[in-house]
């Protein structure tokens, strides 16, 4: 049986990942998950699972949580220092289901124990990609893509040779707002923008997917996960979400990977790799779906995809300035402080701002992650 950790369990990606575990019966043991708040469903979780081990970042809770648990656990950790010496626990596979740049740090902490990891949390590979993967191929660990877009791919090339592929396309499905009147933009109400058309998740990657930014974000994560030229990397309007992502080899010839829109198709994949287990999955008619259609983004409509892009091609610690920035841009958004093109006037107005783009080891990009935290509270103030 594997030992399993699941960082992030009472999230989307952390919940549907604990369904697939239950589904592979006698495969997997769970012995570590974490929460960030929400400790009544960690400790439902902690009940179904018996793990070993539990994280809370939030101390206030995480301290409620040690004070009023009654069952037996041999550690429970606080904050975000008690969700790295998780991540340190060597395990067969650490799940990153965190969100934001809260995942960079555990992340490393799973790879310097050994242990191979899976990553949803896009945002880890934004902002340090490349010393990531260098640590990750330093320690001889797998980094496995959590994420339908990434995961598709990564069943099209494997075993393929990299110098055959001549670009790998992502689908997006262009989110609640792609067809809107972009005058009408400003007056986006936050529940509009929480309504994915095609996609249940997290509100943050649920706002993100609305102004493009995620698939900015997925085009930065495809180049380390895949270590491609920023050329070979496209993305393609596909409202559907029925094709993930497609690859296509020099000779013409183009692969789609197609499936329902369930992240436990991916996930299931991912935990059982190399292998394919049947699921109870929902499969696709393509002659009930009827037609599938694709388009070009319109970058002047969503600059957030633009500034990704320009962010990492520019390399160094610009792409941690623009996750900075928009998570505290989303949050301000999702609190009602401002508008939703602000989100990606905040993230530009700051991207120009910024200047010191050294090199990108992990302190640098701390330093450059807090100073845009920092700058686009105090933009957001003066808004
Ligand atoms: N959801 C999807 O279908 C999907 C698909 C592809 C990729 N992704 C990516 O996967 C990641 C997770 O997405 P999600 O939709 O699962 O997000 P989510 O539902 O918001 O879950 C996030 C998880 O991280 C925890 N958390 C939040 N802030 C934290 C912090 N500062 N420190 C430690 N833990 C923290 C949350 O704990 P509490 O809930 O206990 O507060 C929760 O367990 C994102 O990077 C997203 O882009 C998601």
């Amino acid at each position: 049986m594997k030992e399993i950790i699941i960082l992030g369990s009472t999230g989307s990606i952390g919940k549907s990942t604990l369904e697939v575990v239950s589904e592979l019966r006698g495969q997997f043991k769970v012995v570590g998950l974490s929460a960030c708040e929400n400790t009544r469903l960690l400790a439902r979780q902690v009940r179904k699972f018996h793990p070993k081990w539990v994280a809370i970042a939030d101390k206030e809770k995480g301290e409620r949580f040690k004070k009023n648990f009654r069952g037996s656990l041999d550690g429970i950790f606080l904050g975000s220092e008690g969700v790295r010496t998780l991540a340190g626990k060597k395990v067969d596979l650490t799940v990153i289901a965190l969100v934001g740049s809260a995942g960079l740090l555990p992340a490393l902490e799973a790879i310097e124990s050994g242990n191979d990891i899976a990553i949803s949390n896009k945002e880890v590979l934004v902002i340090a990609g490349k010393e990531v993967m260098k640590q990750a191929k330093k320690q001889n660990v797998k980094i496995f893509p959590l994420d339908s877009e990434h995961c598709s791919i990564f069943q099209v090339i494997d075993n393929q040779k990299k110098k055959e592929i001549r670009k790998v396309i992502l689908t997006a499905s262009g989110g609640p707002f792609y067809n809107c009147d972009k005058n009408k933009f400003s007056s986006i109400k936050i529940r509009d923008a929480l309504s994915h058309p095609t996609w249940k998740m997290g509100s943050k990657i649920t706002v993100d997917c609305a102004t493009l930014m995620n698939k900015g974000f997925e085009v930065i994560a495809a180049k380390w996960f895949f270590d491609l030229d920023w050329d070979k990397i496209d993305v393609i309007i596909h409202p559907q979400s029925i094709v993930h992502s497609l690859v296509e080899f020099v000779d013409g010839t183009v692969f789609a990977v197609l499936s329902d829109t369930d992240m436990k198709i991916t996930i299931k994949y991912i935990l059982t790799y190399p292998n394919r287990i049947k699921g109870s999955f929902k499969t696709i008619d393509l002659s009930k779906i009827g037609k599938l259609t694709f388009s070009r983004p319109d970058e002047g409509k969503f600059p957030a995809l633009k500034l990704a892009r320009l962010a990492g091609r520019a390399g160094g610690t610009k792409p941690a300035v623009l996750n900075a920035s928009n998570e505290i841009a989303v949050k301000a958004f999702l609190e009602g402080r401002i508008s939703f093109p602000q989100i990606w006037k905040v993230c530009g107005l700051i991207m120009k701002r910024y200047n010191l783009n050294t090199a990108q080891t992990i302190p640098d990009v701390l330093r450059a992650d807090e100073w845009a935290r920092m700058e686009a509270s105090s933009i957001i103030e003066k808004l």
